[in-house]
């Protein structure tokens, strides 16, 4: 079973999370970060997994770029979504649903959060700005849900 995860990071989150991902998933996996590669050969592969975190409500361009250039090839594979997110409990679904296209969360085998990383560092002035006032957070914050990498790989190993 071959798997490739698709993902969109700014800051690394996303791609550390598709990183905890790929070792827990069956068989062969191959990670293509969407904002630096362009030729991507789904057609080599069974299962499908798409990723990508989420500003001001948003995923990222190049991940609704992806589903909606490829709709109808993704429809005939094995397909994972995960969001990257600060967002909390049932606001992580209903961030998921409103931004991948509704005919792939309908047929996904696995759909869930896997929380997310505050960098202050790595930010801009505006986005250190806007994370303060919104989030009152003042220092670097790291809340990556491991259990849901571990049972969102589980359920597409089928198990
Ligand atoms: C400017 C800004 C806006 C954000 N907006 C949201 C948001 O609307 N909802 C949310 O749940 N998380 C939001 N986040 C948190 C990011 O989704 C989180 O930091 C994520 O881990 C980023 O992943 P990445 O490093 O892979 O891009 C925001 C973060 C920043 C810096």
């Amino acid at each position: 079973m071959n798997t490739l995860i698709v993902y969109a990071s700014k800051y690394g989150c996303t791609k550390k999370c598709a990183e905890l991902l790929s070792k827990e998933l069956q068989g062969k996996s191959d990670l293509v970060n969407l904002k630096s590669s362009d030729n991507i050969h789904i057609s080599e592969y069974d299962r499908i997994i798409i990723g990508g975190s989420i500003y001001a409500g948003r995923i990222q361009k190049e991940v609704k770029e992806f589903c909606c250039e490829n709709l109808e090839r993704l429809k005939e594979k094995q397909i994972g979504l995960f969001i990257c997110c600060m967002q909390e409990g049932k606001e992580i679904e209903t961030e998921l649903v409103q931004n991948f296209d509704s005919e792939l969360v309908k047929i996904a085998i696995a759909k869930d959060g896997f929380g997310g990383e505050f960098n202050l560092d790595k930010m801009n002035f505006l986005e250190k700005f806007i994370v303060k006032k919104i989030s009152k957070v003042t220092t670097n914050k790291s809340n990556i849900l491991t259990e849901n990498i571990h049972h969102f790989a589980q359920a597409m190993n089928g198990i």
